[in-house]
């Protein structure tokens, strides 16, 4: 039987010891760049259409200011993207000016765009340790569940019906090290309901909008690196505990935030924890995927081929399990990225992570995406 044309990638990306020819599991080495490495694809099809080809869904997260005050960016975003998700403009920083009053005028804008560009819309987030307004500090243990609940349920009543899905609860475990056996991380939300407060978000959501995909949201899921293997962990205990309880979580999103240097990637573990998921009747969701380059050397083209094979080679793995529903990267172009602020390169050369480049062009990256669509297997 040949190798499919994907584990075919992932030996050459891979070394030998890979395809656990011993039966041991091994580091997959990441093979030296290959200056004639192509990344060639065939078509005119975008990736969105791509994507769908295959039953799946791709887009993106963008910002309200990106889509409003640049019209060749939002072109391009509605060609390209079958799913938005609003990067910053649905989590309480941004609704809850104050205790009393919210403000949907920018989330409104977004869901129109995509309304009018029959593009998907997804929400992003609803439970947080991060990006509160400074008045949730006034909560308290007594008034939590109220306030919590409330928000829950005026935002997403407000959008029921035309939500694809919400990313309810995001980063309760994510990869940082926790007092607590069950490995939860320390939030507002925690301190002030401790951890009932991922089943009231829950509860609250199915309520509001029982349209809605429902989905827990975590980092640090992707690597062979002591805090992404407890939080594995960590994320399949606490979903097999929802699911054993009823509460009504219908999928995981793993944000897939990549490093093109990370060499601890070990597709064998990664398919063992997409299956386990999946296997509690959840399905998966790539939610905010992207590929730092910060520490690879300055050559634009060794970069731009080294991220391109980062995205293939994760996606030619998670697109083999027929829970992953969606893929989102964060991000469409290097013209907007988080990364730019958070992960700068030492030196001072602009990042480039995502699959156009800051003039709105191609990327190997762009490439890769397409190819890992192209040979991902059609969801029934
Ligand atoms: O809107 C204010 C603006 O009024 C103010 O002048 C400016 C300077 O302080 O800050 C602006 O808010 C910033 C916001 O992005 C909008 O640009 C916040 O300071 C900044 O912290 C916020 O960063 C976002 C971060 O989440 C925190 O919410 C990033 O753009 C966003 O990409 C990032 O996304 C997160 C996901 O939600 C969860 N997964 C990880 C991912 C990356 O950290």
């Amino acid at each position: 039987m040949t190798l499919s044309r994907r584990r075919t990638l992932q030996l050459g990306l891979g070394a030998v010891a890979a395809a656990g020819c011993s039966g041991i599991e091994r580091q997959p080495v990441r093979a030296s760049d290959n200056p004639k490495q192509t990344f060639s694809m065939t078509g005119e099809m975008q990736l969105k259409q791509r994507a769908a080809a295959k039953g799946l869904i791709y887009g993106s997260a963008a910002s309200y200011s990106s889509l409003k005050q640049d019209p060749q960016f939002a072109k391009l975003f509605a060609e390209t993207c079958g799913i938005l998700v609003p990067e910053n403009e649905l989590k309480w920083g941004a609704l809850r000016p104050a205790s009393d009053r919210y403000d949907f005028t920018q989330a409104d804008w977004m869901a129109d765009y995509a309304q009018q560009n029959n593009i998907l819309f997804r929400g992003h987030n609803l439970a947080w340790k991060h990006f509160n307004p400074d008045w949730l500090e006034g909560v308290t243990s007594r008034n939590a569940e109220q306030v919590l609940t409330r928000h829950i349920t005026t935002v997403m009543k407000r959008y029921a019906g035309r939500m694809h899905s919400w990313d309810v609860v995001n980063e309760a475990i994510a990869g940082i090290p926790s007092w607590r056996s069950d490995g939860l991380q320390t939030s507002p939300w925690l301190t002030m309901l401790d951890k009932d407060y991922i089943d009231i978000a829950f509860r609250a959501a199915a309520a509001a909008d029982p349209k809605a995909m429902l989905v827990y949201n975590d980092t640090a899921l992707e690597y062979e690196k002591p805090e992404d293997e407890r939080t594995r962990s960590a994320v399949l205990a606490l979903l097999r505990d929802l699911k054993s309880r009823k509460i009504p979580v219908h999928a995981l999103g793993i944000q897939a935030h990549l490093d093109a240097a990370e060499t601890r990637f070990n597709a064998n573990k990664l398919r063992r924890f997409l299956s386990d998921v999946a296997s509690l009747g959840l399905k998966i969701l790539i939610t905010e995927m992207d590929v730092k380059d910060q520490n690879l050397p300055p050559d634009r083209e060794l970069r731009d081929r080294s991220v391109a094979r980062t995205y293939e080679e994760y996606l030619s793995v998670v697109l083999d399990e027929p829970a992953v529903v969606a893929v989102m990267t964060w991000g469409l172009s290097d013209r907007y990225t988080w990364l730019t602020e958070t992960n700068p390169r030492k030196d001072g050369l602009a990042i480039r992570p995502l699959p156009y480049d800051e003039n709105l062009g191609r990327k190997p990256a762009w490439n890769a995406i397409a190819r890992a669509f192209d040979a991902a297997p059609k969801r029934s």
